[in-house]
């Protein structure tokens, strides 16, 4: 059974109450509706008012849309502003002493600060940032656990106009070095030791190695939080502390006056080739994204207490907790836990105890969470919730059904966003208080974007037929460029084949009779493990790279929690290993990949063969070890290949 056949056998369609319908920010079909006409008519004009409702500018812009330089477009280029501006001070007239951000430790404890506090924290640190040197354009590595001093620095980097690159706290010192590398950054902050589900990680030890031997000569400074007492070594000149350098700083820090195409951050990513993208977003169409889809996907109003539960090193974690929420005057949550701890009940106990009206999460989080408890959601009062919302990978009907039940008590519609690194904010989704919904089904395109599934040609493909997932238009929130890498941007997102024109998504597609979309997965070599984007060829290089690994081949394999799992196709350069000594060496393989990479990459099936099956031009087949990694019946006819005998071999999980 394809992919389509199996996901579209859910075909119950679930409405929104007349009761969430009535309070909406985009109420009913014909809003919607409306708003895509504006859109087609008039494009620019559609996100001109966009941009000057919801923006505060410095300066306005005159200029919507530059398409001269395509695919490299501006948007409002000569308009001004700041967005920590628009995320903090524009709030303070009337929402002062209002709850911005709720941070919870993975202890249970929780601390609220304001908007007024939020501001004179931004304003410390940015002040000392200035103080040591760091200027506008200049990059800053942030390295941090899940607390709010990690929101604090990407917002007084974003004050003066700094650009940051956050780096996911659970990569290894391997992954911060390239980083590092590529952005050529000046400062990296970071903490003495990350705390979550009760253990401890040392991050600044792991920056200290990503810095030895002098590997990373930009680098002038360490800034360290003091999150627990655990002691760190200490490079004197390089390394301060966090709570030394705000020592004495004014908590006023006037923002930096920034062009609505001054690159506002950097975020590395996955993809089918080479090391990781620094994928680049400017600031006035990035800030607008967040803002339109914090009001249409998540129909945002002043009293709801919202909890996106991503980690600030992701994507999510830019638009839906340092961005989006602050730019519209949100209070929210801040979390530096993990779901399980101390017990698989935590996120139910959290949304009780904050009276969490809007709550985002990932189907890998939901179903480990169904596996570990089902019945939990029930033992808590979560009637405070109004809208769910989905994020990272398609959510399995069956995973849908029982977070729409069981957790939204069958009355708060569900957000399933579909959107990218690359997009900056939330491209497909359900504008809830409009559509009906469907399990597993990340509906219809928000209003402007113009999606459409094509096949190899460019051309759209019949609803029922599976296909490339493309935006037929550029739009604000699109990255800019690759880091440094003009042409990997243009070769990777608009490609030739179709002109130039085309922004390629990565992902397989289809819609059904109602043109709701839904998405099959990616159609390039990268997989999707618990919501995570790796690239198979980043974790072949790191197997490749130890000492006993002569060639390797990763694959995903379908997983009932992640997703996805990794799958390693391995030939040593010498013999080929069985039994104990293969399990020993697959143990040390992976966990080389877990410290080259970090954990998430680290295979969790590894196969041992004399060779891998290549066809005789030397090609490795990947389908074939795909169908392998399943545990399928092989078809495919392997009388072509070079070594068939290894097919019996690699079907083999040690
Ligand atoms: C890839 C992007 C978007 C923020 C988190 C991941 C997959 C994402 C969905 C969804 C089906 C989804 C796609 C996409 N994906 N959201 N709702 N339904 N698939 O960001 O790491 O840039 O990964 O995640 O394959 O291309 P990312």
């Amino acid at each position: 059974m394809s992919a389509i056949e199996t996901v579209l056998k859910e075909d119950r369609v679930f409405p929104p109450s007349e009761e969430f319908v009535k309070q909406a920010n985009i109420s009913g079909m014909e809003a919607y509706k409306a708003l895509c006409a504006k859109a087609e008519q008039d494009y620019e004009g559609f996100w001109r008012d966009l941009a000057n409702e919801h923006i505060s500018w410095h300066k306005p812009f005159t200029q919507v849309l530059d398409e001269s330089k395509a695919p490299f477009f501006k948007w409002f280029a000569d308009g001004e502003l700041n967005i920590s501006y628009n995320c903090i001070d524009r709030h303070l007239k009337d929402k002062a002493d209002k709850t911005a951000i709720i941070f919870e430790k993975d202890d249970g404890t929780s601390e609220k600060i304001t908007y007024q506090q939020l501001h004179d924290k931004v304003c410390e640190f940015a002040n000392a940032l200035k103080s040591l040197d760091v200027q506008k354009g200049d990059r800053v590595i942030i390295y941090m656990p899940m607390i709010t001093e990690a929101v604090i620095a990407m917002q007084a980097c974003a004050r003066i106009g700094a650009i940051h690159s956050v780096v996911f706290g659970g990569f290894s010192a391997g992954a911060v070095k390239d980083r590092i590398k590529d952005a050529a950054a000046k400062v990296i902050i970071t903490a003495n030791e990350s705390v979550r589900g009760g253990k401890r990680t040392p991050l600044k030890a792991t920056v200290d190695e990503a810095l030895a031997n002098g590997d990373c000569p930009s680098i002038e400074k360490v800034i360290v939080f003091k999150r627990t007492d655990t002691e760190v070594a200490w490079t004197d000149n390089r390394d301060v502390w966090w709570h030394d350098i705000i020592k004495g700083q004014s908590t006023v820090c006037e923002p930096e006056v920034m062009n609505a195409e001054d690159t506002l951050f950097i975020l590395y990513t996955s993809g089918s080739t080479g090391k990781p993208k620094g994928v680049e977003h400017h600031i006035g169409g990035y800030l607008l994204g967040a803002i339109l889809s914090m009001n249409w996907v998540f129909d945002y109003k002043p009293s709801d207490v919202y909890w996106c539960t991503a980690d600030v090193g992701w994507i999510t974690g830019h638009t839906y907790i340092c961005y989006g929420p602050l730019a519209v005057g949100a209070t929210q949550i801040v979390f530096e836990g993990v779901p399980t701890y101390p017990d698989a009940s935590r996120f139910w106990q959290m949304i009780e105890k904050h009276k969490v009206t809007t709550f985002y999460t990932a189907p890998t989080a939901i179903r480990s969470l169904i596996k570990l408890g089902a019945d939990l959601p029930e033992k808590f009062d979560l009637s405070s919730l109004r809208l769910l919302g989905s994020v990272g990978e398609p959510i399995n009907p069956e995973a849908w059904m029982w977070y729409y039940e069981k957790v939204g008590g069958s009355r708060c519609p569900i957000v399933d966003t579909w959107w990218q690194t690359e997009t900056g904010s939330n491209m497909i989704a359900p504008i809830p208080g409009a559509f009906p919904t469907k399990p597993g089904s990340c509906t219809l395109p928000l209003p402007g974007i113009m999606v459409d599934i094509v096949d190899e040609t460019g051309n759209s493909v019949p609803n029922g037929q599976g296909g490339s997932l493309v935006i037929r238009r550029a739009f604000p929130s699109l990255l800019r460029t690759v880091y440094n890498d003009d042409n990997r941007f243009v070769s990777t997102y608009f490609p030739e084949e179709f002109g130039h024109k085309l922004y390629l998504a990565g992902d397989s597609a289809a819609r059904d009779e109602d043109g709701y979309i839904r998405i099959m997965g990616r159609i390039d070599d990268v997989l999707n493990v618990s919501g995570h984007r790796l690239g198979t060829m980043e974790i072949e290089s790191a197997l490749v790279a130890h000492p006993l690994v002569a060639e390797a081949a990763v694959v995903g394999k379908p997983h009932d929690i992640k997703g996805e799992a990794v799958v390693a196709f391995v030939m040593l350069k010498g013999d080929r290993p069985v039994g104990e000594e293969a399990q020993k060496i697959a143990a040390e393989l992976k966990a080389w990949v877990a410290k080259e990479i970090g954990k998430i990459a680290q295979p969790d099936d590894i196969r041992f063969g004399e060779n891998l099956p290549k066809t005789r031009s030397g090609k490795i087949m990947r389908r074939l070890l795909r169908s392998l990694a399943k545990g399928e019946e092989v078809t495919q006819d392997t009388s072509t290949l070079e070594n068939p005998q290894v097919m019996e071999q690699l079907s083999q999980s040690i």
